[in-house]
């Protein structure tokens, strides 16, 4: 639909008829060929930004997805980095890619749930591209949150992309609010549910949860150019 090596709008209506995990277990092969694979333009710009502060020693990757934002982290972590997903096929995938991408730190992958993660204050740099729209707005502060928070070590950063105020008159939004419907529509009869919505964790409700968890958070404007040029880099850092 999007790419000749891409899926079918028939193979993305039965992703989305399926749960999100088995959704992504079936998308995984074709998946970095769908726009929803975080262009590598938005995210040079991120890791030069987090390079340039200084040594990373260790950088997790949430939602990692078939590893677009790992590798990154690859190249600028000098020991560990770590990507979680729920779905075993884009670990699969980011496996392939990862094996022989620049960078020299170590990579592992492991499957499960953001949702429920206690990584133990062990890293540096935590990030999570494209995935947002996947945690409902009443997990993002329980469970989302603190997940990020416990694990970071103090002085560690939380690194993501997000957009400010949506503009009311705009086309896009009314688009995103009327697919955001039609999930919630979907979800009321199918089961098991497909989460994913646009419009969330934007700058001013993030920065308010990330604050209430003892971050400090900087955003950052005009990184981006064209059709990217709404994006906004966030950085939280642990008190
Ligand atoms: C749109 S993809 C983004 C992948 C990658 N981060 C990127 O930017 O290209 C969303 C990913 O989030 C994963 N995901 C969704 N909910 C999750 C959860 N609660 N825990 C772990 N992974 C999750 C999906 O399996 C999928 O791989």
């Amino acid at each position: 639909m999007f790419h000749p090596q891409g899926p079918t709008f028939a193979e993305l209506a039965q992703q989305a008829l399926s749960g999100t995990t088995q959704g992504y277990d079936l998308l995984a092969a074709k998946f970095e060929y769908t726009p929803f694979r975080t262009p590598d333009d938005l995210l040079d710009i991120v890791h030069d930004r987090v390079a340039s502060q200084g040594t990373v020693a260790r950088g997790v990757d949430l939602c990692c997805g078939t590893g677009a934002g790992l590798a990154h982290l690859k190249q600028i972590c000098t020991e560990e980095v770590l990507g979680v997903d729920l779905s075993q096929g884009m670990l699969d995938v980011a496996q392939e890619r990862l094996e022989n991408s620049p960078g020299s730190a170590n990579v592992r992958l492991m499957q499960g749930d953001v949702l429920d993660l206690d990584l133990g204050q062990h890293f540096d740099v935590l990030t999570c591209f494209g995935a947002f729209g996947h945690i409902l707005e009443g997990e993002q502060e329980e469970r989302f949150v603190r997940c990020v928070h416990r694990a970071l070590r103090p002085g560690g950063r939380f690194v993501f992309i997000t957009s400010g105020k949506p503009d009311p008159m705009s086309w896009r939004v009314w688009a995103a609010k009327a697919f955001n419907a039609s999930i919630h529509a979907r979800n009321a009869v199918l089961n098991p549910p497909f989460h994913m919505y646009y419009l969330t964790f934007r700058l001013h409700r993030a920065k308010a949860l990330l604050e209430s968890a003892g971050f400090q958070v900087k955003a950052e404007r005009g990184l981006w150019q064209d059709k990217f040029r709404g994006a906004i880099l966030v950085q939280a850092t642990k008190d």
